[in-house]
């Protein structure tokens, strides 16, 4: 008993001596700077490997036990090892026994290694274009589904998975075998199971820059018997070991097996994995709700239903060229990839554009003679090509902090306003006259003007290119080289006066998207030329300027929008249902918050005459818009406000507002606060709360017991986009539903109202600050 107890204990000595040997030899590894995927727990598997005098998988413990808990950890009876992701993509083929001819039909943004298994067996390569989510859209899918196609084999990028209802429904329906490549989708999820287990079979990659990792490895499951047999011979060339007699190898295929080493990092990694994904998680929906509401910026698309696993962060940029914001964010101290692969996977590589692959021979393209022809080149899959040009990726990983999540969020800000402050048209020039294909007139195009060709520019812009009924036939900057360049990318008119611009182009309505302090005059000009205006926020820099822009649009009978976006907000527009359906019951209180960290030094926000004031000018006609749209007129204001940047306007502010019909609120506006609150707007009603956040709105009844969740249905782009064509509807003759003429100066007269408390310290009424708001 003693003996016993003793051995125990001296087991237990030699087992911490060794693991505190094991910490102090990978110290040095501990002590570099970033992602330390291994640590003390990968060596002592490996030691054990090397102890067991065989590395090889066929008499090993390490790999065997690898494809076990691997696959339990993902639900699945089966797994099967090998030495890359791209080998996993090929053992996933190998188990389909596809014919040379075949066609695979797959992603267009991805790595080479989804497609390289696919020309090794034989099979060609057909590219679905991608949705908003950058994955492929499975309508696409189904375009371009043949008699030939065999094979699918999706990709979730970046860890986002793929519209899996949808993908499944088209395979089964087509009886077409579902390959997912989880390369960069470790543990990410769909309707609650992990991406890998929902198709027929799931490939992962363990390459050292992958969320789980042995420095390269590959790892192929399946729930499917049949599939499973296939993939255990194909990984280890076809062999059948059966024992003693003459060698059986029962079909042509490769050596991947993965070594004993390998698979010991395997199994130490997989006790690490939750781990990782929740940390890249909370930092992925930091920097979300970071970037939301950033004008130009487009943050990483989760697909409805989905848990990212955030292998890279994606950001989409407006306006401006990635290459050079990724130069100018690396003067940051920031690196970001531009354009991911560049361009996709299909014009990447010259085994496709070129056809080099088996000698000369160009099979297996050749293989159908003229039946069929594949080419890849530009153009194949245009929405894919296009996304590209407008890709950033961040390579977020597991060792950040969300310090540093802030601190890229603050350099994208900063480079972006750098690169994109919009310039006013001042001067009168007419340029030459180019021949305009755009037609005008009832049941036609309607001829648009865009004047300010920067980053909110570019936001218009791209809205109009969608709506079937706007063409953008002219745009005016001061800066010719901007209106340059918009007007190349749409075939229209350059100016860089914005009067030679109305008295050369005939037109029906004009976004006005310059600074500020220019809105009236050149909202004035157009309206007195019976254009119809859309103006960014703020509608003008005073009250003075705001009315008499209105009363030009009364007398010319022409539409004067403010582009209050927000009212188009999903998150609004459901917030407002609730509210107008009583469903909150009467509205006691509500605090707004517009704030995140934003270098302001040197930009034009900055600059009082060109800006009309600081944060309270920028961000505040969107707050007081929301506030008079979902709870009604503000009454009175008291606003303090501080300046801690070295700017000459307000960086910070705080407005006490109260409502005609009771409310009372609070709003925060700020351009220094590095962590804003995940919520911008919380109302509180008698009934009920909701909160309101980028991606959609909270809410939790009296009535009920628990957080109800609205998730939003389209991302801030769509929902921006819609306040054009609801522009665009009011100039075809239906009238404005959601945005009207008298609005812009409602917002200014609060606006105004909040400078005068600040100045004379005490509260104010708004309505004396407010003539024009019958309209
Ligand atoms: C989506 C995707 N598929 C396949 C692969 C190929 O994996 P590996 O590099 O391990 O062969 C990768 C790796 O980068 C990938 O990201």
């Amino acid at each position: 008993m003693l003996k016993a107890k003793f051995t125990a204990l001296k087991s237990k000595i030699r087992e911490e001596a060794v693991n505190a040997l094991f910490d102090r030899l990978m110290r040095a590894g501990q002590e570099r700077h970033g992602r330390k995927p291994f640590d003390a727990n990968e060596l002592k598997l490996i030691r054990q490997a090397l102890n067991s005098q065989n590395l090889c998988c066929i008499d090993g413990q390490m790999v065997s036990s690898f494809e076990k808990e691997f696959a339990n950890l993902y639900g699945v009876p089966y797994g099967v090892a090998s030495t890359s992701g791209t080998a996993a993509i090929h053992v996933a083929l190998g188990a389909l026994d596809l014919n040379p001819g075949d066609e695979v039909i797959t992603a267009p943004i991805t790595d080479l290694g989804t497609v390289i298994p696919i020309l090794y067996q034989n099979c060609i390569p057909v590219f679905a274009d991608i949705d908003d989510s950058y994955n492929m859209d499975p309508a696409d899918v189904e375009r371009k589904i043949t008699p030939r196609t065999r094979a699918i084999v999706l990709v979730h990028l970046f860890g986002n998975p793929c519209d899996m209802d949808a993908m499944a429904e088209i395979a089964k329906r087509h009886r077409i075998p579902l390959i997912e490549d989880c390369s960069q989708a470790h543990l990410a999820e769909y309707k609650g199971k992990y991406v890998g287990t929902i198709g027929d079979i799931g490939c992962f990659s363990f390459q050292q820059s992958k969320q789980m990792t042995t420095g390269d490895g590959g790892m192929t499951i399946t729930s499917n018997a049949s599939y499973y047999e296939r993939m255990k011979l194909f990984a280890d060339k076809g062999y059948a070991r059966k024992g003693w007699g003459p060698r059986a190898y029962l079909f042509h295929a490769p050596n991947y097996r993965m070594n004993e080493l390998v698979g010991a990092v395997g199994l130490a990694q997989l006790k690490k994995i939750e781990g990782v994904i929740q940390k890249r998680r909370d930092l992925g929906g930091r920097m979300s709700s970071l970037l939301c509401g950033l004008e130009g910026v487009t943050p990483a698309p989760i697909t409805p239903g989905a848990r990212h696993s955030y292998w890279f962060y994606p950001i989409r940029l407006e306006g401006v060229d990635v290459d050079c914001f990724a130069r100018k964010m690396a003067e940051e101290q920031v690196w970001v990839m531009p354009g991911y692969t560049g361009k996709p996977i299909y014009l990447c590589s010259e085994s496709l554009t070129a056809k080099k692959t088996y000698g000369t021979s160009q099979w297996p393209f050749t293989c159908h003679g003229a039946d069929a022809k594949y080419e890849y080149q530009e153009g194949l899959c245009p929405r894919a090509e296009e996304a590209l040009q407008h890709m950033i990726c961040v390579p977020l990983d597991e060792s950040w902090t969300k310090r540093e999540v802030e601190r890229v969020v603050a350099a994208i800000r900063k480079t972006l306003m750098s690169m994109a402050a919009p310039k006013a048209s001042d001067s009168v020039e007419v340029m030459e006259r180019t021949d305009s294909t755009a037609v005008c007139g009832n049941g036609k195009a309607m001829r648009i003007a865009l004047i300010g060709c920067g980053q909110i520019g570019r936001w218009h812009l791209d809205s109009y290119k969608k709506d079937p009924h706007a063409k953008v036939v002219a745009v005016a900057d001061s800066d010719f080289s901007r209106a340059q360049a918009f007007a190349n990318e749409i075939g229209a008119k350059p100016y860089s006066s914005h009067q030679a611009m109305i008295a050369n182009e005939g037109l029906d309505g004009a976004s006005v998207c310059t600074f500020p302090s220019t809105h009236a005059a050149i909202a004035i000009d157009l309206l007195n030329a019976g254009i119809h205006v859309l103006c960014e926020k703020p509608l003008a820099v005073s009250v003075d300027q705001a009315e008499a822009m209105t009363t030009a649009a009364k007398e010319k009978q022409r539409l004067l929008l403010t582009a209050f976006k927000f009212r188009f907000f999903d998150e609004v527009t459901n917030a407002k249902a609730l509210i107008d359906q009583g469903e909150l019951g009467k509205i006691l209180s509500f605090r707004l918050m517009f704030g995140g960290y934003l270098d302001m030094a040197g930009t034009w926000f900055a600059q009082k005459e060109l800006s009309g004031g600081g944060v309270i000018m920028d961000n505040g006609p969107h707050a007081f818009d929301l506030i008079h749209y979902l709870f009604g007129e503000i009454e009175n204001i008291t606003a303090e406000a501080r300046t801690s940047q070295p700017i000459e306007v307000e960086d910070t502010a705080k407005l006490t507002v109260s409502l005609a019909g009771g409310a009372v609120g609070v709003v925060d506006l700020s351009w220094s606060v590095a962590v804003p609150s995940q919520s911008y707007l919380e109302i509180y009603g008698e009934d009920g709360t909701a909160l309101l956040d980028p991606e959609g709105m909270s809410y939790r009844l009296k009535s009920l017991n628990e957080w109800k969740r609205v998730s939003n249905r389209v991302g801030i782009q769509e929902a921006f986009a819609r306040q054009i064509n609801h522009f665009i509807d009011a100039l075809r003759g239906q009238p404005p539903s959601i945005v009207g003429n008298g609005e812009g100066v409602a917002s200014q007269a609060v606006i105004t109202a909040a400078y005068e408390s600040i100045e004379q310290n005490r509260k104010v009424n708004v309505a004396g600050n407010r003539i024009l708001l019958s309209d």
